[in-house]
C-alpha cells in the first residue's frame, strides 16, 4: 500500500480507538456505549459522515504537549434518522474525560453553525467531565460560543440533548437552553455543583445520584423532560420524539398516511363521572382521542397536574395540553403551569397544531403558591398560549373555572375551535363557593342555613355549571357529545391547516420569567 494512504489509515484506526482499549472497557464496565456505538445506533445504518476526526487539542501545558488524541473527546458529524438529516456530537468520555476543550468545543460550533444554515436538528450526546481543567478559560469560552449558538439556534431547529454520563458545571447549560434533555437512569448526572462543593459550602451530605440523578430530575426539578433505563432507550427515545417534529421552523412535521374510518369512540361517553368531584384519568381522554399508541409523554413524573406530550390524530402530530383531574383535582399551579409554557411554545415554535384539554376547578390556592410566584408562573402559561399562532383546539370535558377558563386556550386568548362536553361546567367558581358569598345574607337568616345553602348552591349549578351560557355568547363554538370528539377534532384540525396569523412587529415580547 502507499505510505501515505498507510498513514491516513492509521490515523483514522487510531481515531476509532478513543482514549484506547482499557479505557472503552471501562465505560462499558459502566454498561455504557462509546460515543461512536452511541451514533451508529442512532444514525441510519452506514449514514454518518465524520467532520473533524483528526482534530487535536492544541495545549502545551501539564503535560498535554505528550497527550493526542484524535478527535479530542468529542465524535461530530451529520448522518440521517429514517431518512432525515440531523447533525450529531456524542463526546467520547474515554478521551480525558469527554472534557471540553478549545478544539472540542469548535468542532461542536462547527456543526451547530451548518445545521442552523440548512436547517437541521442538532442532536447531542453528552458525557463529559465539564471544562477542560488544563485549559482553564479557553475551555470556558468554548462553553460560552456554544450557548450562543445554542440561542441563536433556539426557535429555529430543534435540539435535543442526552445526558449519558455525569454533566457538572457549566456543561448544563447547554442542554438547559436546548428544546428537550433526556437523561439515562443511573449513569447520567446534571448539576452545576458536585456533592463535594455541596458538603462545603451548605454542609449538606448528599450523593450525585440523590443531587442530580435522571430520577430527581424527572420529579423534582423538571430539568430533564425523558428518562431511559439505559443508552439503546435513551437513542430510541431520541428517534422517537425527532419523529414527532419538523426539521425547522418553516416546515411542518409529516404526516403519516391516515385513511379515515367513522371516527367514533363509544368508550369516551362513560369517562367523566357522574359525581364531579370524582376524579378520573385524563390519559383516557387522551387515549380516546387520538392515533393508537401514537402518545409520547414529556415530563411524565413532574407536575402530573398537567399533561403534555405529542401525539398523532389521523397522521398529523399534534401537541397535547391536557388537566390531569387525579393530581391535585388538576388545579393549575407553578410547576404545573412552567410545564405547560415551555412545551406549548415548543409546538409554537415548530409549527406542531395544539390540543387542550379542560378540566380545571382553578388556581391551587395556598401561602406555597402565593409566595413561589403563582401570579407570574400562572401568568407563563396564559401567555404562551396567547401568544401561539399555530391551530388551536380546546376540548373542556369538565370543570372550567374562574381564571382557568381564560388561561386553558379560552376563545377569548386566540383559540380556533373550542369544543364543550355536555358535562362541561364553565363558571366563575364551583357552586357551593359561590353559593356561600352570593347568598351570605339569605343563607344566614335563613331557619335552616344548611337547607338554604343547598337550596341556592343548587340554583346557582343549574344556571351557570354547564356549557350553555358560553356557547350562547360563541365562547364555546359546539356542545358535542363526547364520542364525536375525534371526528370533530379532525375534521378542524384539518380545516386550520392553512392558518396564518399577522402579529405585531416587535423585537421580542416579554413573557414573564
Ligand atoms: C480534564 C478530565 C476532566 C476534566 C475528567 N478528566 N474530568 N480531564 N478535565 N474536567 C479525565 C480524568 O483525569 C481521567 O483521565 C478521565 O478523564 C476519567 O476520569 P475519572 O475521574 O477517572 O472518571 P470517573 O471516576 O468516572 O469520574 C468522572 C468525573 C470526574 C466525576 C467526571 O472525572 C470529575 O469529577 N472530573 C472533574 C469534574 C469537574 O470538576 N469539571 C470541571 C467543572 S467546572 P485518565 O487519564 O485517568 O483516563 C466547569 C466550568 C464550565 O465545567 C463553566 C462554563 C460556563
Amino acid at each position: 500500500m502507499d505510505s501515505r494512504k498507510k498513514i491516513l489509515n492509521e490515523k483514522i484506526a487510531a481515531a476509532y480507538l478513543g482514549g484506547g482499549k482499557k479505557r472503552i472497557e471501562i465505560q462499558h464496565l459502566k454498561k455504557k456505549l462509546t460515543a461512536r456505538e452511541r451514533i451508529a445506533y442512532l444514525l441510519d445504518e452506514d449514514s454518518f459522515e465524520e467532520m473533524g476526526i483528526l482534530v487535536t487539542h492544541r495545549s502545551n501545558d501539564f503535560g498535554m504537549e505528550k497527550q493526542h488524541f484524535y478527535g479530542d473527546g468529542v465524535v461530530t458529524g451529520y448522518g440521517t434518522i429514517c431518512g432525515r438529516l440531523v447533525y450529531v456530537f456524542a463526546q467520547d468520555f474515554t478521551v480525558f474525560g469527554g472534557s471540553l476543550s478549545e478544539t472540542h468545543a469548535e468542532k461542536i460550533c462547527k456543526i451547530m453553525d451548518q445545521a442552523l444554515k440548512v436547517g437541521a436538528p442538532l442532536i447531542g450526546l453528552n458525557d463529559s467531565g465539564g471544562a477542560r481543567i488544563q485549559e482553564g478559560v479557553r475551555s470556558l469560552g468554548g462553553y460560552a460560543d456554544i450557548f450562543y449558538r445554542n440561542v441563536q439556534a433556539s426557535g429555529v431547529i430543534p435540539q435535543l440533548s442526552a445526558i449519558m454520563g455525569p454533566c457538572a458545571g457549566g456543561s448544563v447549560y447547554s442542554p438547559a437552553i436546548t428544546d428537550f434533555t433526556l437523561m439515562v437512569e443511573n449513569t447520567s448526572y446534571m448539576f452545576v455543583t458536585g456533592p463535594n462543593v455541596v458538603k462545603t459550602v451548605t454542609n449538606e451530605e448528599v450523593t450525585s445520584e440523590e443531587l442530580g440523578g435522571a430520577n430527581t430530575h424527572a420529579t423534582k426539578s423538571g430539568v430533564t423532560h425523558i428518562t431511559s433505563a439505559n443508552d439503546v432507550e435513551c437513542l430510541e427515545h431520541i428517534k422517537k420524539l425527532l419523529s414527532y417534529i419538523p426539521q425547522n421552523n418553516k416546515e411542518t412535521t409529516k404526516k403519516i398516511p391516515y385513511e379515515l374510518g367513522d371516527e367514533l369512540r363509544i368508550d369516551l361517553e362513560n369517562i367523566v363521572p357522574e359525581n364531579s368531584n370524582k376524579a378520573y384519568d385524563m390519559h383516557g381522554v387522551i387515549k380516546g382521542i387520538i392515533d393508537k399508541d401514537s402518545f409520547f409523554e414529556i415530563q411524565e413524573s413532574f407536575a402530573k397536574n398537567i399533561i403534555v406530550g405529542f401525539a398523532r390524530i389521523a397522521g398529523r402530530s399534534v401537541g397535547i395540553v391536557a388537566n390531569q383531574p387525579m393530581q391535585l383535582a388538576g388545579c393549575l399551579d407553578v410547576d404545573s403551569s412552567i410545564k405547560g409554557a415551555r412545551f406549548t411554545r415548543f409546538c409554537d415554535c415548530f409549527n406542531i397544531p395544539l390540543l387542550v384539554l379542560v378540566d380545571v376547578p382553578g388556581f391551587l390556592p395556598g401561602t406555597n403558591q402565593e409566595w413561589n410566584g403563582i401570579i407570574k408562573n400562572g401568568a407563563k402559561l396564559l401567555y404562551a398560549l396567547s401568544e401561539a399562532t399555530v391551530p388551536r383546539i380546546t376540548v373542556i370535558t369538565r370543570k372550567a373555572y374562574g381564571g382557568a377558563y381564560d388561561v386553558m386556550n379560552s376563545k377569548h386568548i386566540g383559540a380556533d375551535m373550542n369544543f364543550a362536553w355536555p358535562t362541561a361546567e364553565i363558571a366563575v367558581m364551583g357552586a357551593k363557593g359561590a353559593a356561600e358569598i352570593i347568598f351570605k345574607n339569605e343563607i344566614n337568616a335563613a331557619e335552616n342555613p344548611d337547607e338554604k345553602w343547598k337550596e341556592k348552591e343548587a340554583e346557582y349549578a343549574s344556571k351557570f355549571t354547564d356549557p350553555y351560557g358560553a356557547a350562547e355568547r360563541g365562547f364555546i363554538d359546539e356542545v358535542i357529545h363526547p364520542k364525536n370528539t375525534r371526528r370533530k377534532l379532525i375534521k378542524a384540525f384539518q380545516m386550520l391547516e392553512g392558518k396564518t396569523v399577522i402579529t405585531p412587529n416587535k423585537k421580542h415580547g416579554n413573557i414573564p420569567l
